[in-house]
């Protein structure tokens, strides 16, 4: 089954075509970082406009490189939230044509399960139940996973998601948006026992996060030292950093030293994170838990983890209705199947 993956729920356009939900056959995506730079941060209508300029195109692009025609499609996935109103209208609406046009199955796609089955993609292998850990720019959120489409919430984050405090820090350094990947290749020239910064919620029991201490903590030391001098930035990155990684580290651990589970996937685009890797494989491999990670690229957000989930919700049987002629801005009702999966990131099964 060849499934289009349409995700444009932020600041990023992205059409993939997927086989069988794990071979890419295309992944395309044009990315907005230029254009929301400048403003520290993702400005919601910009967005908007931008995915509503470039879709067609893409979808276009994405086509030919993985050399298929749009009448061989099998279904259309897109994701229907969480995300920005106005961004993921414009991919729905477009997803929404294209299934009518073309009369193939609709079917909307939670961003999460998104990231979650990511690894999934280029015929990676795992069976439930696993830990599956999700951190990105909105979103910290521990799972137990019991099958595909059956997520057990067993933590997440009481304030900033793991993404944003990447990015906050990013913005108080004066080192533009997004913050991570400038973190990243920062810090790998850094001393990380420079600073001490807090671990958040560590050393207890329990599956939360927190991360808003540390971007205070991060503030105060600025107020206190002043600006970091060159030479003292990528220490300063790496301490940062330090601090998300071992709560990241800690916490999938402790799930699945608890639940007793010795798979763990991590997924999102702070996965993407080469010490946060490292210190996941070698942390994991000595507590005899296999660690499962989701290619960088698809770490970040893509169309083809978007394919990937659609084609196992299709294959669930859940399909999205076409045939509402009520514009219902709260895209609900309209992508029925996406159900309760809509709002509020992914839910407990039955
Ligand atoms: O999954 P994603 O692309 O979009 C959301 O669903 O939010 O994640 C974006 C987040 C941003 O906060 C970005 O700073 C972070 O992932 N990120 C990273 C890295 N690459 C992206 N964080 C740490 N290290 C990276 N290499
Ligand atoms: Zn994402």
């Amino acid at each position: 089954m060849d499934i289009l993956g349409i995700e444009t729920s932020c600041d990023e356009t992205a059409v993939a075509v997927v086989r069988d939900g794990t071979v890419v056959l295309s992944n395309l995506l044009i990315s907005q970082v230029a254009l929301h730079h400048r403003y520290g941060g993702v400005v919601p209508e910009l967005a908007s406009r931008h995915h509503l300029e470039v879709i067609v195109q893409l979808t276009r692009d994405s086509l030919v490189e993985a050399g298929i025609a749009q009448e061989e499609l099998d279904g259309i996935a897109v994701t229907a939230g969480p995300g920005l109103i106005g961004a993921l209208a414009i991919g729905v609406a477009f997803g929404k044509s294209l299934a009518y046009v073309l009369n193939r199955p609709l079917v909307g796609v939670n961003h999460l399960e998104g990231h979650l089955l990511s690894i999934l993609l280029d015929d990676q292998k795992i069976e439930p139940p696993f830990i599956a850990l999700i951190a990105s720019g909105g979103h910290t959120n521990l799972y137990r996973v019991e099958a595909i489409g059956a997520y057990h919430l067993l933590g997440r984050t009481r304030d900033d998601a793991a993404g944003e405090a990447f990015d906050k820090a990013a913005k108080l350094l004066g080192l533009g948006y997004p913050g991570g990947p400038v973190i990243d290749r920062l810090a790998a020239g850094g001393n990380a026992e420079r600073i001490r910064f807090p671990r958040g919620m560590t050393g207890r029991s329990g599956y939360d996060f927190s991360f808003s201490g540390l971007k205070t903590a991060l503030a105060r030391h600025l107020d206190r030292h002043g600006p970091p001098t060159p030479e003292m930035l990528p220490h300063l990155a790496a301490s940062y950093q330090a601090a998300i990684v071992d709560v990241l580290v800690e916490k999938a651990l402790q799930a699945a030293d608890e639940q007793g589970l010795a798979d763990v996937v991590v997924a999102g685009g702070v996965a993407a994170n080469r010490a946060l890797r490292q210190q996941l494989q070698e942390a994991g491999g000595a507590r005899g838990c296999r660690i499962h990670l989701p290619s960088p690229r698809y770490c970040t957000d893509n169309g083809a983890m978007i394919a990937a989930a659609g084609y196992h919700r299709l294959c669930l049987g859940l399909r999205s209705g076409t045939e509402r002629n009520r514009i219902d801005l709260s895209l609900g009702p309209v992508l029925e199947g996406a159900g309760d999966f809509f709002t509020d990131g992914l839910r407990a099964a039955g």
